[in-house]
């Protein structure tokens, strides 16, 4: 039985970025919050570090925007990094009223009780944070909250596959009106039907055998805004994270940089530290230069990993500011408190994403990306640490404000055709999907991690041509599963990031090749935009998908 639901707004993704718009729109919209797993499953519950805000009378505005700025290596969007940082306090102030548990100092004689620490590539103490959970306090304040607001319903376990835009129902205009989804209890697929669709279905770190992210984090909603016609931006800018605990079942557990910024130190097997050879900051060297200098280090003495060490700080220092990675370390065998732990990198977060205005705003009229799905221009070339969150914040609330009034003269949605699978049958051909899953994250890993080279991307590009020829042909011929929504949307999603990767002919930020080791500095650096073929068409052609029956 396929249902049509309407609604105001169609929030997909309930992260920090889809829980802030829905909570800033609820009082006067009705909302539905739609999120593939359960609600609070997300990048969001585990992040761990903190949020960046200028709190402290000691720091500024400009010292934050100046950071921002040199760890985005000349490729941040001036006017999205102004407007972030000068929103910090009003989201702080926003979370503090909402209930959000932050950490505060022990004693203090500052204008705010709060504890703020230090991360890479921040001048100041300016991350704000609730010990070293930060990211599940954020998540279980908010989901309470929206579980409690009369206008909010919450279709937990529904995957978006797809948005429904009048271009492609052949209607001559071009504007989202919904969106397809799966109900993956029922498997059934369900048509939402609203004048305003929001993408906050975070990043893509999935795309990588080894990473941080939840399995939710498939870059879903950057593959749908490409199909439905939006551009993307800076898709080559991965982050690698440098410490993740390195432990065959510890699935790429993070150890947040907070414990460098407390004074954590890293250490090759013999003990000596290494990081002052390739920057002066050392350990609070920015991330793409941590991350680079191990994975330098790990190739050139042939280890499997690196270790972070803590122990000289006082157990009840460690035990206080970071209990749950002390917790976790514990269950696999290591006190942080007593000796080093074994640390690898891992993929973390997608800088690029969705191309967007500050206010939230795509390519397509009707749809917003926030979130690590977007693209503001905040991050440049590489992310600060602890800036996403506030990125999450900051844009949700922009663009809920734009949705609110812009919702009073947006024209009603046309009748949309249900989902149709008359055309397709239940698969006898998982194996194909599971088996490419593995090979697409094997060789994004070896061929378009932490150090890149043109022969090793465009030998990624063949294989990922082959793959998005399979994985086209298993859609247009099998009932739609959770697995295959993932894969096509990683495949495509890992055919941006390599794209891009090819088309920077130059090392800077998170993108380093071994072709063009240096930045070029002979002209002025743009972000990589790479535009769809459907990209501002206002009719699509009919029979593009086989789900789409037009009456
Ligand atoms: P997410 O929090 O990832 O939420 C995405 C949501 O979209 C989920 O609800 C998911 O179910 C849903 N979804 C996805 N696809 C679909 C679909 N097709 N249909 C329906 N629903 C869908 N940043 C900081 O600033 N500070 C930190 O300390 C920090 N620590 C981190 C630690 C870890 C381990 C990780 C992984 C990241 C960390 N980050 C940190 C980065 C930050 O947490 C994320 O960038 C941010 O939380 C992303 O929020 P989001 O709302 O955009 O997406
Ligand atoms: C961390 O705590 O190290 C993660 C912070 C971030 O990704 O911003």
């Amino acid at each position: 039985m396929d249902y049509q639901y309407q609604y105001d707004v169609v929030v997909i993704g309930g992260g920090a970025a889809g829980l802030t718009l829905a909570l800033h729109l609820a009082p006067t919209t009705r909302i539905a919050l739609i999120t593939k797993g359960p609600l609070s499953e997300s990048a969001t519950l585990y992040a761990q570090g903190g949020i960046s805000a200028v709190l402290d009378e000691s720091d500024s505005t400009e010292s934050h925007i100046r950071d921002t700025l040199e760890a985005g290596a000349s490729l941040c969007d001036m006017e999205a990094v102004r407007f972030a940082v000068e929103h910090g306090q009003e989201c702080i102030r926003w979370l503090t009223s909402c209930g959000v548990p932050f950490t505060r100092e022990t004693e203090s004689n500052r204008s705010h009780s709060y504890h703020l620490t230090r991360e890479g590539g921040h001048s100041h103490r300016r991350v704000i944070h609730a010990a070293d959970a930060t990211g599940r306090a954020i998540e279980t304040t908010l989901e309470q909250r929206i579980h409690a607001h009369p206008n909010i319903d919450v279709f937990e376990q529904h995957i978006a596959i797809d948005l429904i835009t009048t271009a492609k129902l052949g209607i001559a205009s071009s504007r989202c009106v919904g969106a397809y989804v799966l109900d993956k209890q029922r498997q059934e697929v369900h048509t939402f039907r609203a004048p305003f669709v929001v993408l906050a279905t975070g990043g893509a770190g999935k795309a990588y055998l080894y990473t941080s992210n939840p399995d939710v984090s498939t870059g879903d909603g950057i593959a749908m805004a490409w199909r439905a016609g939006c551009r993307v931006a800076n898709m080559e800018f991965i982050q690698f994270h440098p410490t993740c605990l390195y432990h065959p079942e510890a699935k790429s557990f993070l150890i947040t940089e907070t414990v460098r910024g407390e004074g954590g130190k890293l250490l090759l097997p013999d003990g000596g530290r290494f990081l002052s050879k390739f920057d002066p900051r050392a350990e609070l060297a920015p991330r793409d230069i941590v991350a680079r200098a191990i994975d330098h280090e790990m190739k050139r003495l042939g280890i499997p990993c690196i270790y972070l060490d803590i122990s000289h700080k006082p157990a009840e220092f460690t035990l206080r500011h970071f209990p749950t990675v002390y917790q976790r370390c514990l269950e696999f065998g290591y006190d942080m408190t007593k000796q080093p732990i074994p640390v690898v990198p891992a993929a973390h977060y997608t800088c690029g994403g969705v191309k967007t205005s500050i206010r939230g705003r795509t390519d397509i009229v009707g749809l917003y990306a926030v979130g690590e799905t977007a693209y503001t221009g905040f991050h440049g070339a590489n992310r600060m640490a602890s800036n996403s969150l506030l990125e999450c914040l900051v844009f949700a609330m922009s663009a809920a404000k734009d949705i609110e009034r812009e919702l009073k003269t947006a024209p009603p949605p046309p009748p949309l055709p249900d989902w149709d699978e008359s055309r397709v049958t239940v698969s006898n051909e998982e194996i194909v999907v599971a088996h490419n899953w593995d090979e697409l994250r094997r060789f994004m890993w070896d061929y378009v991690g932490i150090v890149r080279t043109t022969k090793r991307l465009e030998k990624a590009k063949r294989r990922v041509d082959l793959l998005t020829k399979e994985v086209e042909d298993h859609y247009r011929h099998y009932r739609i599963t959770n697995d295959v929504i993932e894969l096509r949307n990683l495949t495509l999603v890992s055919e941006l990031i390599i794209r891009s990767a090819l088309s920077r002919k130059e090392s800077r930020g998170l993108h380093f090749t071994t072709d063009y080791p240096t930045p070029d500095n002979t002209k002025r650096p743009t972000p990589t935009v790479l535009c769809p073929p459907n990209y501002g068409r206002e009719q699509e052609r009919p029979g593009t998908d086989p789900h789409l029956t037009l009456v």
